[in-house]
């Protein structure tokens, strides 16, 4: 971090260290990890030989030959000479047992439209037909990219799997961001396909979201990148809803063209281990979101691997995660990791509190949910507005877990006792959506687990927190520092897609110190978040040390939302800080100074938020957008981040007599803390 930025860690609470709450009984008698010893298994010794336990619950057409190819550090190569199919590994291998399981219960927005059920046969059966009509009609091959930009629904797994059966690679752009955010992700990964819904639920409301689609192909032609098909499934099959016509020789509605492909069947691709599976775009340091590419078989047997020993997925259990696919988590933890292990996974269209909060216990009471999964925004949001709601609906969760942002033990206790019953094993899994599956967690059927701390490093992770010099601190020492994982694991990126130099740089740069070695024990990765280790070698996270915001668990780039406040004319400078939020844990301020001879308004401010919202989507609206007369700076005219977090977050300004411009501090403040 950069002198004068304001991150994360600095506004962390740093709440006390707290007592353990054991898993229940019943949960331990029949989960899938009991054995103490796998922390044994997985040691650094073992490394990486560990991993094969992963690799052996998927099905491979060749098995591999070497686990770990660390000749091109640190872009590694998993299960190397192995070939195999996620789509197949998700799908068809579930068939000869388990045709007639629930695969995916889809629940609409709107409770008086019925539940989807789909089978495992099904799912067969239509993403085979996908499958074909990508092929064929879409003439889409084996490494091409296509981007998906897709609400929750039953269609987007379906997409993606039949992608992954022909070895086409996806790239996922949350459904919630704007025409623009798709655009750019588009271009970056060279889609001439895009793949969208004509609408979808939202708040009750149907939402025209093919509109998008013309936005997202309009801009990616400017940037470049021809579009040439738009594939747009139907929210109601037969029926389009969106106002937006459709365009002539451009847009396709799939469920019409499907007909052409009834009963179709798709022989999957044997895909090498390395080939890429999927991007996932998602904030960093500069204005320009990172397409982090995940592998085949490495990411697939780390999700897997983790489903089923921190998950505790069995085949019999109904798991509903409430995450949006759009992000990793959903990647990991409702589509790839779930079907892998042949569970039922819910899709539920819409927000929480819909049209009541307690819609989420109705879900799982109505479908029978045992494996609940969530993230603190969504806990703290549903313990305010509906804290007594719970304990009126007749489900009973075995497992829940917390994921995405450090967890409130006062929260943790409220999903602990309201929320579970006080029956459930909970974990609170830390990771990114680089890192493809969970880095730090308890095991449910063999840790304790203490609220607010995420756990240990998962079996075959070895986390270390090093200084700003590369200094490792003394283990359990309670100290804050950067946590890095020493060592590569198979859910790991495997590059930014088409910039290796950013990948290097980011994630590796500042604590490697010989760029040309080959071991991957010179590779420490970074991962951009403060931590503190406890005597018991549980890791609590403090949030980013870079220029990253974690809202509502979702990352989003200081950059990013200053370059799109600069798109308003009449703006000059802009500087976004994170504030702590009750709800959301951290929202951001926005700061902007005008251009000379404008004046500040409440229009001008609204101009500044609808500018954030086209750019990138709702989810980067700001708290509040101050418009100052100038932004605290040093001599140098560095803007002054971190004095703006103190005024938004109420503390300490400390010396500012440094500054080019002192004055200016008191006046924002007057203005911000009035
Ligand atoms: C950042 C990654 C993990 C998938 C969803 C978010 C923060 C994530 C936790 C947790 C404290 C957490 C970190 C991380 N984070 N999980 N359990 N406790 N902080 O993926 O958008 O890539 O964000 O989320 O700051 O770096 P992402």
């Amino acid at each position: 971090m950069s002198q004068g930025e304001t991150s994360e860690a600095q506004i962390a609470v740093h709440w006390q260290e707290e007592d353990y709450f054991y898993p229940p009984r019943d949960f331990v008698a029949q989960a899938n990890l009991t054995d103490e010893s796998v922390y044994d298994r997985f040691s650094l010794d073992n490394f990486p030989n560990c991993f094969k336990e992963y690799a052996d619950l998927l099905d491979w057409y060749e098995y591999w030959d070497e686990i770990l190819d660390t000749s091109d550090a640190p872009c590694y190569k998993w299960f190397k000479g192995g070939k195999i199919n996620a789509s197949y590994n998700c799908v068809d291998r579930h068939l000869a047992r388990n045709k007639n399981k629930t695969a995916i219960h889809f629940v609409p927005e709107l409770e008086e439209e019925k539940v989807e059920h789909i089978t495992y046969q099904e799912l067969y059966v239509r993403v085979n037909e996908m499958a074909a009509l990508l092929r064929d009609f879409a003439g889409l091959k084996r490494g091409d990219r296509v981007t998906l930009h897709m609400p929750m629904s039953a269609e987007l797994p379906i997409t993606m799997l039949a992608c992954a059966r022909l070895g086409v690679i996806h790239s996922q752009v949350f459904g919630g961001f704007s025409g623009n955010a798709a655009a750019d992700r588009i271009e970056d990964s060279g889609s001439r396909v895009l793949i969208t819904m004509d609408s979808y639920y939202r708040g009750g409301k149907l939402l025209d979201h093919k509109k998008k689609a013309d936005e997202a192909v309009a801009k990616a032609a400017q940037d470049g990148q021809v579009v040439d098909k738009v594939l747009i499934w139907q929210r109601y099959p037969g029926k389009y809803s969106a106002q937006t016509p459709l365009v002539e020789g451009r847009d396709f509605l799939v469920n019409d063209e499907l007909k052409n492909f009834y009963g179709a069947r798709v022989e999957p691709e044997r895909m090498n281990a390395e080939d890429p599976l999927f991007l996932m775009y998602t904030s960093g340091t500069t204005g320009k979101p990172k397409g982090c590419q995940h592998g085949t078989g490495g990411y697939l047997a780390y999700v897997t691997g983790t489903s089923k020993y921190v998950q505790d997925i069995h085949p019999e259990d109904v798991y509903w995660c409430m995450a949006d696919i759009g992000w990793i988590t959903g990647h990991s933890y409702i589509v790839y990791g779930p079907l892998a292990l042949c569970a039922s996974s819910v899709i539920y269209e819409g927000i929480p509190n819909y049209p009541d909060p307690g819609r989420p216990w109705r879900i799982a009471q109505n479908l029978d949910v045992n494996i609940f999964h969530t993230a603190p925004t969504a806990i703290r949001a549903l313990r305010k507005i509906g804290p007594d709601e719970p304990a009126k609906y007749n489900y009973k969760f075995k497992h829940m877990t917390t994921v995405g942002e450090p967890i409130e033990p006062e929260v943790w206790k409220w999903y602990y006792n309201v929320v579970g019953k006080g029956q459930a094993a909970i974990v609170d899994t830390w990771w990114q959506t680089e890192t493809g599956g969970f880095l730090c967690s308890t095991l449910p059927g063999i840790s304790p687990m203490k609220p607010g701390s995420a756990g240990k490093g998962m079996p075959g992770i070895h986390p270390i927190i090093l200084d700003d010099e590369g200094v490792e601190l003394p283990r359990g020492a309670g100290k804050a520092g950067n946590i890095c994982i020493q060592n590569p694991w198979p859910g790991m990126f495997q590059t930014i897609w088409g910039d290796r130099d950013r990948f290097v740089t980011n994630y590796f740069a500042r604590y490697c110190k010989n760029p040309d070695s080959k071991d991957w024990r010179d590779w420490p990765y970074m991962t951009g978040d403060a931590a503190v280790e406890a005597p018991d070698g549980y890791y609590r996270i403090l949030g980013r040390i870079d220029d990253v915001i974690n809202v509502s668990g979702h990352r989003l780039g200081t950059k990013e939302l200053e370059s799109a406040a600069l798109v308003v004319e009449e703006v000059a400078e802009s500087a976004v800080v994170p504030v702590k939020d009750d709800i959301k844990g951290v929202t951001p301020d926005m700061y902007v100074a005008l251009k000379p001879g404008f004046e500040a308004s409440d229009e001008l401010a609204q101009k500044v938020i609808n500018a954030l919202i086209s750019e990138i989507g709702p989810i980067a609206k700001p708290r509040k957008v101050w418009i100052v007369p100038d932004m605290p700076k040093t001599r140098s005219g560095k803007i002054m981040r971190r004095v703006l977090a103190s005024i938004s977050n109420n503390t300490d300004v400390g010396d500012v007599m440094t500054l080019a411009n002192p004055d200016v501090v008191e006046t924002i403040r007057n203005q911000v803390q009035k």
